[in-house]
C-alpha cells in the first residue's frame, strides 16, 4: 500500500470509517441532491433526493410513493449501516412492495369489508386485502409519482411533496390536496409534516411505511429487537385485522411493550390475537394529551447499539414485525427479506376508524386543515 493510501486508511479507522458508505461520512454541510432515479411503466420520470447532514446521518427519498428508499446511520462504533428494507429499482418499487418505505393513504390500515358511511352517504372501495380495504384501495398514494421540491430549511435539509388526489379517486368524496415536508434535522431526525385539505368532506389518515431492521437491512430477523411502546391499551382484532372496537389493556399479554422487550420474546406464544395477527400487526393506543408531539416507541438493536425513537402527534401506532416477508423479494445489496426481517411502526388513527364513532374521528372538512408530524430519531447507546 502506497503512503499516500496508509494515510488514508489511518484517517478512515480514525474517524470510524472502516466498511461505510460515503454517505455516512461526516459532511461539513447539510445537502439535499437531486438526480434522475428512473421512469414508471406510464413513462413518467422519478427522481431521488439524497439528505444529508453533518453527523453522518442520510437518506434518500424518491417521488414514487414519497418512497425513503434508504436511511443511512451510524452504529455505536461510528460504522454506517442502511437501516431501512428496499429495492434498487423503480420497476420493483412498482411491481412487488409490500409497501416499503412509501407514503401510505387516502386511509392508511385497513376499512372493513371496504365500506363506511360519511353524512348518511355510504361509500364503497375496493377490497384489496382479503374481504377489506387496505392502504387507500388499487392505487393508493404509494403508488402516485408526488411533485417534490428539494429546499434548505432551518430545520435542515428537506423535500417538499405535494399531490392531489381527484373527488372519488378509489372511492373516496373529496379533492384531497396534500402536502408533506421530508426534513433531516441536525439532531438525527428524518422528521414528516404532512398537512391536507380537502374541498368535501372525506376521510384521511396518512403514515409512513418504512420497515426498519437496526442490525442493517437483510441482516437477520429483528426479533431480538427490544421494543418499548408507550401505550397501555391496544385494539384487538378480528381474523381480517378490523378491531373490534375495544380499548384492551395490554397490562399481562403479550402486547405489554410498556417497557423495553425483545420483540420474539412472546411472539410464538399461544395468543388469539397473536395467531389473527401472525405474529404483531395491531394498532397500540398511545399515551398522550391533545396532539402535541409524543414518544410513541424506543427500539433498540443490541449487536450494533443502534436505538430508534419515534415520536408523533397521532393518536396510534400500528407495530407490524414482517409477518408476511417470506424470503420471496431481494432487496438492496442481494440481500433476501426473510420473515420477520424489518418492522414497521405506522404512525396513524386507528385501523376502520370510519367505522368506530368511539374512535379519535378521521373526518376532514372543507375549511379545515388536516395536519399531523411524525419523526425518527435515531442514536446509539
Ligand atoms: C399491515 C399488514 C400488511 C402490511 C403490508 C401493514 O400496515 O398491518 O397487515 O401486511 O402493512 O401491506
Amino acid at each position: 500500500m502506497s503512503a499516500k493510501l496508509l494515510g488514508f486508511a489511518a484517517l478512515a479507522v480514525a474517524v470510524g470509517l472502516t466498511g461505510c458508505a460515503t454517505p455516512c461520512m461526516q459532511h461539513k454541510e447539510c445537502t439535499v441532491t437531486t438526480a434522475y432515479y428512473g421512469k414508471t411503466k406510464d413513462g413518467v420520470a422519478v427522481n431521488i433526493h439524497t439528505l444529508q447532514n453533518k453527523h453522518g446521518m442520510a437518506f434518500e427519498v424518491i417521488d414514487y410513493g414519497a418512497t425513503i428508499t434508504a436511511i443511512r446511520v451510524p452504529d455505536a462504533k461510528g460504522n454506517c449501516g442502511d437501516v431501512a428494507l428496499g429495492f434498487t429499482n423503480l420497476a420493483d418499487y412498482e411491481t412487488k412492495s409490500p409497501y416499503f418505505g412509501c407514503a401510505v393513504g387516502r386511509y392508511g390500515n385497513r376499512i372493513a369489508k371496504g365500506k363506511f358511511t360519511l353524512n348518511g352517504q355510504a361509500y364503497t372501495l375496493a377490497t384489496n386485502n382479503g374481504p377489506n380495504a387496505l392502504h387507500g384501495g388499487l392505487k393508493g398514494f404509494d403508488k402516485a409519482v408526488w411533485k417534490a421540491q428539494a429546499s434548505k430549511t432551518a430545520a435542515g435539509p428537506a423535500v417538499i411533496f405535494t399531490h392531489v388526489s381527484k373527488d372519488g379517486e378509489e372511492g373516496y368524496p373529496g379533492t384531497l390536496t396534500m402536502k408533506m415536508v421530508y426534513t433531516l434535522t441536525d439532531a438525527n431526525e428524518i422528521k414528516l409534516d404532512y398537512t391536507a385539505t380537502t374541498d368535501k368532506d372525506t376521510v384521511v389518515n396518512l403514515t409512513n411505511h418504512s420497515y426498519f431492521n437496526l442490525a442493517g437491512q437483510g441482516n437477520g430477523d429483528i426479533l431480538g429487537h427490544l421494543m418499548l411502546l408507550n401505550a397501555e391499551h391496544f385494539t384487538p382484532v378480528d381474523s381480517t385485522l378490523i378491531p373490534t372496537g375495544e380499548l384492551r389493556p395490554v397490562k399481562g399479554t403479550p402486547f405489554d411493550f410498556t417497557k423495553p422487550v425483545a420483540i420474539g420474546a412472546r411472539i410464538g406464544q399461544a395468543d388469539e390475537q397473536l395467531k389473527f395477527g401472525g405474529g404483531y400487526d395491531h394498532n397500540w393506543v398511545l399515551e398522550r394529551e391533545n396532539g402535541e408531539l409524543c414518544l410513541a416507541a424506543r427500539v433498540t438493536e443490541p449487536t450494533s447499539g443502534r436505538v430508534m425513537e419515534v415520536f408523533t402527534t397521532e393518536p396510534g401506532v400500528q407495530f407490524y414485525c414482517g409477518n408476511f416477508l417470506d424470503g420471496t423479494l431481494t432487496g438492496k445489496e442481494g440481500k433476501i427479506y426473510k420473515h420477520r426481517y424489518g418492522f414497521c411502526l405506522e404512525t396513524q388513527h386507528y385501523p376502520d376508524s370510519p367505522n368506530h364513532p368511539n374512535f379519535p374521528p378521521t373526518t376532514l372538512k372543507p375549511g379545515q386543515t388536516y395536519r399531523t408530524t411524525t419523526v425518527y430519531k435515531f442514536s446509539t447507546k
